[in-house]
């Protein structure tokens, strides 16, 4: 059986925070944001929207897209760093009950802003044995976890969710290739508290995300070019047979260094960015949406995504887009 991606949704919240409205509340400016990270604005939840409300509103589109029903679902899969509660329900059982989902197991997976590349290879393994549809969902509400006053991480993020929709079929194609990986060597690099371990010099405040910027910059460039030469040298392709490299959405000048260090032009590398800012979990989800519904992905496409976020975890899926092909067949 091969693990098919049927159906895509994503969805940003309505309000939209520019560079130019930070910089009236905080020591910064348009020029230095959009030069250091190419964004220019991201979009911000409303008081009463978080992280689930996000995730079904994409789960209802890529549902939608793929023609399953939520009782047809088998497992519903959420990654998020940003979950509505910090202990529980998880994020996906509040998915299951808004999409009425009865029959579907739930599991939410945390890898930071690799989650969504862990979930669908755990969905891709679950799948195994039980081969219903399965919803993978990656869904932040980063605007609830960042310091509003520190200019060196808030302007960097944003809110949204991205879904897709897994079906197993006889058809070749699909998710061909999946690589996870750990570094807890850095786990200081990227860091927010708000669990049961007592951190001193956070106590008494509230446990925002903490990050060094610099370290984690230089890390993500090198483990862009780990993961995609590793992806398809074990496939035995070359990276031009890529159609589109889905990257992680977290800063527009660690693609091109990356694009520079790997030799292969820029815009082989999907970027949005500019307007979504870095949404975590869902930055891939997202963009593997708008390459769906703007029809810029063809039936065979070789697509890779890579993705790095705190732990330090990373990783990147290798698939053969084939959505096309399976409503026609
Ligand atoms: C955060 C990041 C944009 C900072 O860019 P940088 O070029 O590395 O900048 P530095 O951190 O070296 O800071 C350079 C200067 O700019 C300042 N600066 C930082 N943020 C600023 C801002 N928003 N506006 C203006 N100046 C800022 C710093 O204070 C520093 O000033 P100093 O030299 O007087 O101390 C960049 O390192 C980055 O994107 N890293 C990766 C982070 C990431 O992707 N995280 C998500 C993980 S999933």
């Amino acid at each position: 059986m091969f693990i098919h991606i049927t159906g895509t949704g994503s969805c940003l919240p309505e309000k939209v925070v520019t560079n130019d409205e930070l910089s009236m509340r905080l020591d910064t400016t348009d020029e230095w944001i959009f030069s250091h990270t190419g964004i220019h604005s991201r979009h911000i939840a409303a008081p009463d929207e978080c992280t689930s409300d996000l995730a079904v509103c994409a789960a209802k589109k890529a549902l939608e897209d793929s023609g399953v029903t939520p009782d047809q679902l088998g497992m519903i899969i959420v990654a998020s760093s940003s979950s509505d509660y910090l202990g529980f329900p998880t994020v996906s059982c509040l998915v299951q009950e808004a999409l009425g989902a009865k029959q579907a197991g739930v599991l939410d997976v945390q890898a930071a802003c690799t989650g969504f590349i862990y979930a669908m290879q755990v969905a891709r393994g679950l799948m195994q044995f039980d081969p219903r549809p399965t919803l993978v969902i990656g869904a932040e509400t980063m605007s609830r976890v960042v310091d509003w006053s520190d200019r060196n991480t808030c302007i960097l993020f944003g809110d949204g969710a991205g879904a897709a929709v897994l079906e197993g079929k006889e058809t070749p194609g699909g998710i061909r290739d999946a690589i996870l990986k750990g570094d807890g060597t850095g786990s200081g690099m990227i860091f927010r508290a708000g669990g049961v371990r007592a951190v001193p010099a956070e106590q008494g405040k509230l446990p925002f995300l903490r990050m060094n910027g610099r370290a984690v910059f230089n890390f993500a460039v090198k483990i862009f070019d780990e993961v995609l030469s590793a992806l398809v040298q074990r496939s035995k392709l070359v990276l031009n047979d890529l159609a589109q490299i889905i990257p992680h959405q977290a800063n527009a000048r660690i693609v091109e260094a990356t694009a520079r260090r790997m030799k292969v032009p820029l815009s082989s590398f999907f970027m949005n960015m500019e307007t979504t800012g870095n949404t975590s979990a869902a930055s891939i989800p997202i963009a593997l949406d708008v390459l769906n519904k703007t029809g810029k992905l063809k039936a065979g496409d070789l697509l890779a995504t890579v993705g790095f976020g705190a732990g330090l975890t990373y990783g990147g899926l290798l698939m053969q887009w084939t959505k096309p092909l399976l409503q026609h067949a």
